[in-house]
C-alpha cells in the first residue's frame, strides 16, 4: 500500500503569496503526489495487487472556500485517482482518494491559520478521519468524504459528471454558441 499524505497549504489567500510559495506547493502537492502515485500504479500494476491512497481535500469540490492553488492541487488529486482507478481496475489495483474537511493537525498552525477559529463541529480528529478512510478502504470505495453525512450527495455529482461524458467532444459546436443562434 502507498499512501500519499505529505502536503502543504499556504499562508494567504489566493492573490496573497509569492511565486516561490506558489512553486513550492506545487512541488509537494503535484508533482510529488503524481510521480509517487504513478511510480506506486507502475509496481502494483506490474505485481496486480496493491493498494494507493492519495490524501486530497474536500476543497477540490469546494474551491469558493479556500485558497485556489492548495484547491486547485486537491482537485488535481482527486482527478489524477479517477484516472489511476481505471488502470487499477485493468491491472487489480486499487485507488482510494480521500476527502477531508478541516482535520485537527499540525498544517494550520504550519500555514499561519488557526483550527480553533473553525466551530468546533466543522472540525474533525485526526484519528476518526484516518479511522474513517480505513473503513471507507474496506467498503472498496475510490473516493472516501468523511464527513459527508449523506452520501446520496457525493454519488448525484459523480454520477451527473459521468453524464456529461459522452456530450463534451463533438464535431458540431453547441447550439448556443453558434453564430447566427447568438445574433
Ligand atoms: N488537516 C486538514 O484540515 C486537511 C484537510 C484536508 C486535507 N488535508 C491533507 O492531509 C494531508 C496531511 O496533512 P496534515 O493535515 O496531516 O498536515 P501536517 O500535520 O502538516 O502533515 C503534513 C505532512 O506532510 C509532510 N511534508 C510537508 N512538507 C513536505 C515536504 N516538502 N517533503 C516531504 N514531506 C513533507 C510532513 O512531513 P514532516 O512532518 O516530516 O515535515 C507531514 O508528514 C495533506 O496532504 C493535506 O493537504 C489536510
Amino acid at each position: 500500500m502507498f499512501v500519499n499524505n505529505a502536503g502543504m497549504s499556504l499562508n494567504g489567500g489566493t492573490l496573497e503569496n509569492s511565486a516561490s510559495e506558489i512553486e513550492a506547493i506545487i512541488a509537494l502537492n503535484i508533482t510529488a503526489a503524481a510521480r509517487l502515485a504513478i511510480a506506486a500504479g507502475k509496481a502494483f500494476g506490474a505485481r496486480g495487487k496493491g493498494a494507493i491512497v492519495n490524501i486530497a481535500s474536500v476543497l477540490a469540490l469546494a474551491p469558493e472556500q479556500f485558497e485556489g492553488v492548495y484547491s486547485g492541487s486537491k482537485a488535481f488529486l482527486l482527478n489524477l485517482s479517477h484516472a489511476l482507478a481505471v488502470n487499477g481496475r485493468e491491472k487489480g489495483f486499487h485507488v482510494q482518494a480521500v476527502l477531508p474537511g478541516a482535520t485537527r493537525t499540525e498544517i494550520w498552525e504550519r500555514s499561519g491559520k488557526d483550527i480553533d477559529a473553525f466551530p468546533a463541529e466543522m472540525v474533525m480528529s485526526a484519528d476518526d478521519l484516518v479511522d474513517a478512510a480505513l473503513t471507507g478502504l474496506d467498503r472498496g470505495e475510490e473516493v472516501t468524504i468523511p464527513p459527508l453525512a449523506d452520501e446520496g450527495q457525493w454519488k448525484a455529482y459523480y454520477a451527473a459528471r459521468l453524464a456529461m461524458g459522452p456530450n463534451l467532444s463533438r464535431r458540431d459546436v453547441a447550439e448556443r454558441y453558434r453564430a447566427s443562434e447568438a445574433v
